[in-house]
């Protein structure tokens, strides 16, 4: 009797999380979608902020369809971005078409980098536009200048 009661209880448990789970990602993507994001304005000429926040996508100019390759994410794309226990990149993305297929959390300042790694391959054949946004926990969200790759 004891035990039915236990299954019972763990059951309502996993469905309570599925909710919260599902729930907490649509606020978190209708948070996404009300944030200002800061471009870069001047490219003959960037300002010190857009040099440390805009990031950098690096990734080969063409790939095998369906093949692991990586990618990797700098910010910014002039000036790298200072690691401080009160001011760090926080958060960085990958967009795939304009959409997010990746992202990094750096929890905490000071010892994270503001470098990210992904590896992703791509099923289609075709050309593909990469961009990441990067988050700095006191000037805001920054999004990347477009790399685009041929997948054969
Ligand atoms: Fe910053």
């Amino acid at each position: 009797m004891e035990r039915r009661r236990l299954i019972k209880a763990g059951a309502a448990g996993a469905a309570l999380l599925l909710t919260q789970g599902v729930a907490g990602a649509d606020s978190y993507n209708k948070t996404l979608a009300k944030r200002k994001i800061n471009t870069l304005t001047n490219k003959k000429n960037p300002s010190v902020l857009e040099k440390k926040h805009v990031p950098l996508v690096e990734a080969p100019k063409s790939v095998k369809k369906g093949q692991w390759f990586k990618v990797r994410v700098k910010v910014g794309f002039m000036i790298e971005h200072p690691s401080k226990p009160d001011h760090w990149i926080d958060r960085i993305e990958l967009q795939m078409n304009g959409k997010r297929v990746s992202e990094m959390v750096n929890v905490v300042g000071g010892i994270t980098s503001p470098n990210a790694y992904f590896e992703i391959r791509l099923n289609r054949s075709g050309d593909v536009k990469l961009e990441a946004v990067a988050n700095c926990n006191l000037h805001g969200t920054w999004l990347s200048e477009p790399i685009h790759i041929r997948v054969a």
